[in-house]
């Protein structure tokens, strides 16, 4: 679905795409695998960058960890930005859609995919707070919304949820 996306939105291959919270890789090999050549790394662990790096699929790696500070990348540096898996439990907080939105390029994607369970299970998410930031983002026309798309898994704690946004 995530992958999906991904084509319908950025049929250019060679679009320089950040995969945020890239981990040991494996959405960014997908995106490898289905032609796109300019991926950049960014994760907050050094171990996982690692195992990424062995896959040869990224140009760049920035291995940093992401708290309510700003990202050493510079303003509009990529034409899109996916991350996969980046929001769970003790994981991105939400002040880095902010961070996403200043290191895309106006008119570029952001696409972010996580399992939906972490809309409540995730004290830094719950209570519509996570869905309360995208908003205020889309009001404050900081980026627009374009797509909201749930997976059909029986298992609700597989369900992954994924929000496609076009920064303003
Ligand atoms: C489930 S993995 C992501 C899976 C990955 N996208 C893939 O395709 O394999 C979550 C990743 O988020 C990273 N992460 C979580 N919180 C972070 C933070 N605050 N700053 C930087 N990275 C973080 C973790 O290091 C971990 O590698």
């Amino acid at each position: 679905m995530t992958l999906r996306t991904v084509i319908d939105l950025i049929p250019n291959k060679s679009t320089r795409i950040l995969d945020f919270a890239a981990s040991t890789g494996l959405f960014g090999k997908l995106l490898h695998d289905n032609g796109y050549t300019n991926i950049d790394a960014f994760d907050g662990s050094s171990v996982c960058m690692e195992q990424a790096r062995k896959r040869n699929v990224y140009k760049n790696f920035i291995v940093e960890f992401v708290s309510d500070a700003r990202l050493s990348i510079d303003d509009d540096s990529y034409d899109a930005l996916i991350c996969y898996g980046g929001m769970a439990k003790n994981h991105l907080p939400i002040s880095v859609f902010s961070e996403w939105i200043r290191c895309v390029k106006p008119g570029g994607y952001i696409i972010n995919a996580f399992r939906m369970k972490w809309l409540k299970d995730a004290p830094t998410y719950s209570k519509g707070k996570l869905e309360a930031e995208i908003e205020r983002l889309e009001k404050e026309k900081k980026w627009k919304f374009i797509r909201r798309e749930m997976t059909n898994d029986e298992d609700p704690d597989k369900v992954v949820i994924k929000f496609a946004h076009q920064v303003c």
